[in-house]
């Protein structure tokens, strides 16, 4: 293996990368030679400190692997988690939002109780984890953010006028936000289909997270913002059933975030910029 010498005090942190495609991505960053520090944001720390411990016997040593807590969709643990990076490294160099929740097919719990908390995880924890972490990217070089998304949020999936809201060139975060409460209440009030959206609570988290990565590649001008899918991947989320290993998942988000001159607000899926 070639080991080419990690730059200076980069610095990498995925969150969920405790198991599944995050903890390949967190693995394929630190063999990339292009950070010092991978830092484990997690919710399981058990579990973190595990992958902590395996991804250290596969990295190289220069590459300095920890974990911090991370309880998505928390805004204090947002906040105790941006203190910390700020204490542990005063800058981060690479996001990649990866931690996500999945209701499972045959879970019982009926469609309009499962709304709120996918949005609040998914779209709602993704998005204040991101503002509150990006005075520490704008410190970053060569900063970037990738936000692990889906094929599930295409844009196809609602009525040609929701589309053209959140496809606008000039939607704004407060814009984005108000959609999705409207579909949350449209939901609740069981009239969502009729409002054009989809039947998709997961689905509408991850359009609404990819529709925020354009919103912020617009709006922070040193940053890279990109978004992928990884595939159907054999995961926890997916009950093991998936088509591709999470290794090769991974690689959909470690490409935007560790290749020389990247795009900004694009959608990365099968290793390569894809149409939303
Ligand atoms: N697998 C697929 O086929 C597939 C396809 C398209 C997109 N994706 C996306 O890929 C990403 C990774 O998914 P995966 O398949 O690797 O799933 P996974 O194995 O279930 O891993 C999900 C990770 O997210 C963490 N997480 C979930 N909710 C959290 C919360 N509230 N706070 C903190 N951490 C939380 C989990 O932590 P715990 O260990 O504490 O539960 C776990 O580390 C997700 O964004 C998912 O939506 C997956």
């Amino acid at each position: 293996m070639l080991l080419i010498t990690p730059l200076e005090g980069r610095v990498a942190v995925v969150t969920g990368s405790n198991k599944g495609i995050g903890y390949f991505i967190a693995l394929q960053l630190g063999l990339s030679g292009l950070f010092q520090h991978i830092c484990l944001a997690c919710r399981d720390l058990q579990l973190a400190q595990e992958a902590v411990a395996s991804l250290k016997q596969q990295l190289p040593p220069e590459v300095q692997v920890s974990s911090a807590p991370l309880l998505l969709g928390d805004t204090t643990s947002h906040h105790e988690l941006a203190q910390t990076l700020e204490e542990r490294y005063g800058k981060i160099d690479v996001l990649v939002n990866n931690a996500a929740m999945a209701f499972k097919q045959a879970d019982p719990t009926p469609f309009l109780e499962q709304c709120s908390p996918t949005l609040n995880v998914n779209f709602r924890g993704t998005c204040d984890l991101t503002e509150q972490l990006l005075p520490l990217l704008r410190k970053g070089t060569d900063a970037r953010i990738v936000n692990v998304a889906s094929m599930s949020g295409r844009l196809g999936q609602v009525s040609p006028e929701r589309q053209a809201q959140f496809a606008a060139d000039d939607l704004t975060m407060e814009q984005l936000h108000a959609l999705v409460d409207e579909f949350e209440r449209d939901v609740l009030a069981g009239r969502h289909r009729e409002k054009g959206w989809s039947n998709s609570n997961y689905g509408m988290s991850k359009l609404a997270v990819i529709a925020a990565t354009k919103v912020w590649a617009r709006r922070e001008p040193s940053i890279n913002v990109n978004c992928c899918c990884p595939g159907y991947c054999k995961t926890d989320m997916t009950s093991q059933k998936g088509l591709r290993d999470p290794a090769d998942g991974a690689k959909n988000a470690v490409l935007p975030a560790t290749m020389e001159h990247p795009p900004t607000g694009e959608f990365f899926s099968d290793y390569g910029v894809a149409s939303w």
